[in-house]
């Protein structure tokens, strides 16, 4: 049996996996077993900002597998406290932060400390636990956090789902207004909505919802697990919009490909947990914290700038595609975090491109998603679009067949 084979016969059919085989990958570049070379514009989900195997991150990972992987949270690993000190800098003022292993898992917790703020802050009704999220989100695949989720396709079979989250439309803040009751808590937002088609929030719609949380005594909390990370041309999607949250969380390229979550809580919460109300095994695992600090160090004021000129420069290029070919009907995002929101299914297009050597995704059915590591150079660029016009030409082609 080849591996292809293997994979269908042993694994959970959960991921419908794409016609690639990976041997290995260095910075923008994949290559499959057969040793062909792909331009990767995905970066594993917005996973490996800074590139795949980027040698500071190796170097870093290798120095402390070789002192130790593992010790568990019930002892002081030195690294770990030099990660969360630097996120606390990064982050706010003040700060507290629960390391975890996944996005999930990040969001768990900021749903976790949320609700016991609640309890410690109750309404004059008692204690609060309602959370507003919104349409077309994406927060998780665990019980809470995929009842977080505004996309009913991610609920079915799943019923009954934890109860109290209830949804508001994205960027309109008097459906958010309307849903503010007693038993509310919090909000609950990715900055740039991903799984659902990058919508990005509009600004004055985040001010507002700010303004919004501290009239009602409410958390803010932002879902930066996709966006965050330098996305944005920003370490975080928060700063590109210049308001703060109460709560950020983030995962995928914190560790740049090892598994690592983060919920960092701001003043008005980081207290509400006490010893014992929350923990993992491997939350922070030392491994992953060292390459999480090399990555923090890696984006710097001259890495995030250089990422927003190659944005721009992409951006440019894309508006173009838009000009010339009817099926796009708009290109979204922030930064690198972008969309091309397509008025026909993009999974042709993407198995064109991967087929030409380019890796890009779809989600929503019809978006094309580009999550490039942020390393890319004009080169690039050019090259990408150069394989993406010659897949809408062929999409056009074979539909007027
Ligand atoms: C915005 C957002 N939140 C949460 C998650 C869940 O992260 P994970 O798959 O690491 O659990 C994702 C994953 O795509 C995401 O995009």
């Amino acid at each position: 049996m080849n591996i292809k084979q293997i994979e269908d016969k042993c694994f959970m059919h959960t991921y419908k996996r794409a016609n690639l085989v990976i041997k290995k990958a260095k910075n923008q570049f994949i290559w499959d077993e057969k040793g062909k070379k792909y331009l990767d514009f995905f970066a594993g989900i917005s996973v490996c900002n800074v590139g795949h195997c980027n040698n500071i991150v190796v170097k870093a990972i290798r120095s402390q597998i070789n002192s130790f992987a593992h010790v568990s949270n019930l002892y002081y690993a030195p690294i770990q406290v030099e990660l969360v000190a630097n996120l606390v800098k990064r982050t706010f003022p003040w700060a507290r932060v629960f390391l975890a292993n996944s996005g999930a898992e990040a969001n768990e917790c900021a749903i976790k400390l949320a609700r016991k703020w609640g309890y410690l802050n109750p309404s004059k009704f008692g204690n609060r636990y309602e959370i507003i999220c919104f349409n077309n989100s994406f927060h998780g695949r665990t019980m809470a956090t995929m009842a977080a989720t505004g996309q009913t396709k991610f609920h079915e079979y799943l019923k009954p789902l934890q109860e109290r989250f209830v949804f508001a439309e994205f960027n309109d803040i008097n459906s958010v207004k309307k849903l503010i009751g007693n038993r509310t808590v919090a909000v609950m937002i990715e900055p740039i909505q991903g799984e659902g088609g990058i919508v990005p929030a509009d600004r004055d719609f985040l001010k507002e919802l700010r303004l919004l949380c501290d009239k009602n005594n409410l958390l803010l909390i932002f879902d930066e697990i996709q966006c965050g990370i330098g996305r944005t041309g920003k370490f975080y999607a928060f700063e590109s919009y210049g308001i703060k949250p109460d709560i950020v969380t983030m995962a995928k390229s914190l560790a740049n490909g090892l598994p690592l979550g983060a919920a960092v809580a701001g003043k008005k919460c980081a207290d509400a947990f006490t010893y014992g109300d929350h923990g993992s095994t491997f939350g922070g695992n030392p491994v992953s914290c060292a390459a999480a600090l090399a990555v923090s160090k890696i984006m710097n004021k001259t890495f995030l700038s250089n990422s927003t000129k190659i944005a721009k420069y992409i951006r440019k290029k894309l508006e173009n595609l838009k000009s010339k070919y009817t099926i796009i009907r708009e290109v979204r995002g922030i930064g690198l975090i972008l969309g091309i929101d397509l008025s026909i299914a993009g999974k042709d297009i993407v198995n064109y491109c991967l087929e030409k050597g380019l890796i890009i995704n779809c989600t929503h059915d019809t978006v094309l998603r580009l999550l490039p590591p942020l390393i890319i150079n004009k080169k690039d660029v050019d090259c990408a679009i150069k394989i993406l016009e010659e897949a809408l030409k062929w999409q056009m082609k074979t539909l007027k067949k």
